[in-house]
């Protein structure tokens, strides 16, 4: 993936724990690069074994540590540098993710050899949403999840994500109900 992906990480572990923290992760993880470069492209074991670390060193579930990410991945990563880029998708959680399928098509203008996820969102009522998530990759159901909510507090709508179907193999097939309580 993209090296903004670990810079990501980077940032959640050092501005909520502290750079100590990170040297410990980055040491269990043997991952050997202490500074990402944000367009350049690392093997997707990079990514795994520093979220596996974090969850070690941290004491929390991987599912956690992803969900986590997810949140914050919207809320500083895209909100601090891609904040325009963040509304193009619309001004309410619900609008944006029914926009979702063509999200990613936008982000390859900055980050063109990207392999993005694949979006599906149907319209249960104007308070429910299912969303079927699709990756070649597998174990990041719960980094979507984080997103999601990520994007209520974003454009400040509470909403509640469930993971209510999970099809993996090194591939993954999900499924999320999401209710707006607004
Ligand atoms: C400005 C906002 C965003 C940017 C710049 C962005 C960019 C990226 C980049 C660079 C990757 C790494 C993939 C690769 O290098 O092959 C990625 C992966 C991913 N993105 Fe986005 N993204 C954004 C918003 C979102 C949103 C709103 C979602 C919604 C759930 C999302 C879901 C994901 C997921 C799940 C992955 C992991 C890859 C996979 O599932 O196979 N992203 N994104």
């Amino acid at each position: 993936m993209y090296g903004i992906v670990n810079q990501a990480i980077q940032g959640l572990v050092t501005d909520s724990f502290g750079q100590q923290k990170w040297e410990e992760i980055l040491k269990d993880s043997k991952v050997d690069i202490d500074s990402f470069s944000n367009k350049g492209i690392y093997p997707d074991k990079i990514t795994y074994d520093l979220a596996i670390s974090a969850s070690k060193i941290l004491n929390v579930s991987l599912d956690d540590v992803l969900f986590s990410f997810g949140k914050y991945w919207v809320l500083n990563i895209a909100n601090l540098k891609y904040n325009s880029l963040l509304k193009t998708g619309g001004n309410h959680a619900f609008e944006f993710l029914k926009n979702l399928p063509n999200f990613h098509s936008r982000v390859m203008l900055y980050y063109p050899d990207i392999q993005p996820p694949e979006f599906q969102v149907e319209e249960v009522d104007s308070k429910t949403l299912i969303l079927h998530y699709y990756s070649f990759r597998s174990g990041l159901s719960s980094f979507v999840k984080g997103i999601v909510i990520g994007l209520g507090d974003f454009f400040g709508n509470e909403i509640v994500c469930e993971l209510i179907d999970l099809k993996e193999d090194q591939h993954t097939s999900s499924t999320f109900e999401i209710k707006w309580l607004d």
